[in-house]
């Protein structure tokens, strides 16, 4: 499973419902992070050559990008060039559509998704007929990875990232917000007190766990040593990270 951050986390959680007994490896490229500031032509040569480099190290079965950035941008190059199935995870306009009532949806994601053509054209299959409002909160990947590390999260400045949405014409009525970013289901209980109880959040982590599941089927998995977390650049600070690692089953960790 593979992020610029934590973010994937959101995506592991759920999959360790289904596939308990599967040995898992998280990657974060944290050296690279984050993804959705940077132009595509970066976030492609990243994701394709860390995916290479880590399928030759490690082997695994099956590859999930848990980020949208990194997925929107360069899913079909990392399929073309590896042998593995690869999982991607792109913005949940989908259910996002079949859930609307007012037929307003908002969506947040990083610069970089919101204004990929992968996005338009799930726009264009999925939400003919509704308005979607697309909204770029690149600063809530870094609160969410700070929140993880164990700080608190200032409800301001959660506010000040997603305040354009709701002030933008038409934001009044949106009653579904597609959560673009594998980040920003961390925090999913800082939003919703941001947009009040009469929005409802969407995210894609479920659907992904079972698609990883539908393609595995079969398989035989022994899990043994516990799960590892392997990083680029520097883990010299992942000591604050190691004990919500260890919750979501990362108990080695390494770096790449
Ligand atoms: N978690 C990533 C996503 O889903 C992006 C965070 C970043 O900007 O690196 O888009």
């Amino acid at each position: 499973m593979f992020d610029s951050g934590v973010g994937g986390l959101t995506v592991l959680a759920e999959l360790r419902k289904l596939l308990p007994q599967a040995p898992l490896i998280y990657a974060a490229d944290l050296a690279g992070l984050p993804y959705g500031t940077k132009s595509e032509a970066e976030v492609a040569a990243r994701v394709c050559g860390l995916l290479g480099r880590m399928s030759e190290r490690y082997h695994p079965r099956a590859i999930c990008i848990a980020c949208n950035t990194a997925s929107t941008i360069a899913l079909g190059m990392v399929r073309e060039v590896l042998e593995v199935p690869v999982i991607g995870t792109v913005p949940a306009i989908k259910p996002a559509a079949a859930m609307t009532r007012t037929g307003v949806i908002g969506l947040f994601g990083t610069a970089a998704t919101v204004r990929q053509p992968y996005v338009d054209r799930l726009e264009a299959e999925f939400a003919e007929g509704k308005t979607l409002l697309r909204h770029a909160a690149p600063g809530l990947v870094a609160l969410a990875e700070a929140k993880l590390r164990g700080e608190a999260v200032d409800l301001a400045a959660v506010r000040a990232e997603v305040g354009g949405l709701l002030d933008a014409p038409g934001g009044e009525q949106i009653d579904t917000v597609v959560l673009a970013c594998t980040h920003f289901p961390l925090l999913e209980t800082e939003l919703a007190q941001v947009f009040g109880s009469q929005v409802r959040f969407i995210h894609g982590a479920e659907g992904i766990a079972r698609r990883i599941v539908a393609i595995t089927e079969g398989q035989p998995f022994d899990q043994q040593s516990g799960d590892l977390f392997i990083a680029t650049g520097e883990v010299a600070g992942i000591e604050r990270l190691s004990a919500q690692l260890a919750e979501y089953g990362l108990v080695r960790i390494e770096r790449f």
